[in-house]
């Protein structure tokens, strides 16, 4: 198969990274979940006490970050500095720092250069929110998920119980519309799905059936 590229764009909870991940591994080529590397800038400066709501404090500091994705078998491994922070990224803390940095333009010129940088090496599948419409406007196919808010609150609710962490569903809910409000909201590169981006309502799909919908599309791409 000649090199090709899947963007896959949508809210959070949609179920895009794992998605992605199944994506990769079926089509054999790489998985780059880009909502990875604005949580590594969001956790930089939580760990550096870099105000992360200071746009130039933090313009001041994205060069001295050296963000790395790597895979081991099914795992996605990503590393700040070279220390793997894959574990670290994972929390609410980080998700919201990753939520503000990501309104920054200058964190974006610097992740959308390396991401593309990655897209033009090797055939991958990529994850995020402006992938479809600004990182890789000519992708072989772009999906755009969705699902509605109560579901993905609900599949967040699974995943919280599932590492033994108690959370309230009206939190998760909150957070959810908090976020996609700020990820739909902000002036640059906002969550929006591309013109030729094709919806995928994951609400009442299971994992297998989106991925098969997708393979076919991709047949067709
Ligand atoms: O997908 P995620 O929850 O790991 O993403 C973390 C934050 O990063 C999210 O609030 C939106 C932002 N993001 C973005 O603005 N652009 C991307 N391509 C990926 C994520």
């Amino acid at each position: 198969m000649n090199k090709f590229s899947i963007a896959i764009d949508g809210p959070a909870g949609a179920g895009k990274s794992t998605i992605a991940k199944r994506l990769a591994k079926k089509l054999g080529c790489t998985y780059i979940d880009t909502g990875a590397m604005y949580r590594a800038v969001g956790l930089y400066c939580i760990w550096q006490h870099v105000d992360y709501r200071d746009e130039a404090k933090v313009e001041e500091v994205i060069f001295s970050l050296k963000i790395d994705l790597d895979t081991e078998g099914e795992r996605q491994i990503i590393y700040l500095n070279g220390r793997d922070i894959s574990q670290a990224i994972r929390t609410d803390e980080v998700a919201a720092a990753a939520s503000k940095v990501a309104t920054y333009k200058e964190v974006r010129e610097v992740l959308v250069k390396a991401q593309r940088q990655m897209q033009s090496e090797k055939s991958v599948v990529m994850d995020g929110r402006d992938i479809g419409t600004v990182v890789m406007p000519d992708a072989t196919l772009k999906i755009f998920l969705t699902a509605s808010v109560d579901e993905r609150a609900k599949r967040r609710f699974e995943e919280y119980c599932k590492r033994g962490l108690t959370v309230s569903m009206v939190e998760l809910t909150k957070d959810i519309m908090d976020r996609d409000y700020q990820d739909t909201h902000r002036e640059i590169s906002p969550l929006k799905k591309a013109i030729d981006a094709i919806e995928v309502d994951t609400t009442a799909l299971s994992i297998d059936e989106i991925v098969d919908k997708i393979m076919i599309l991709m047949e067709k791409a």
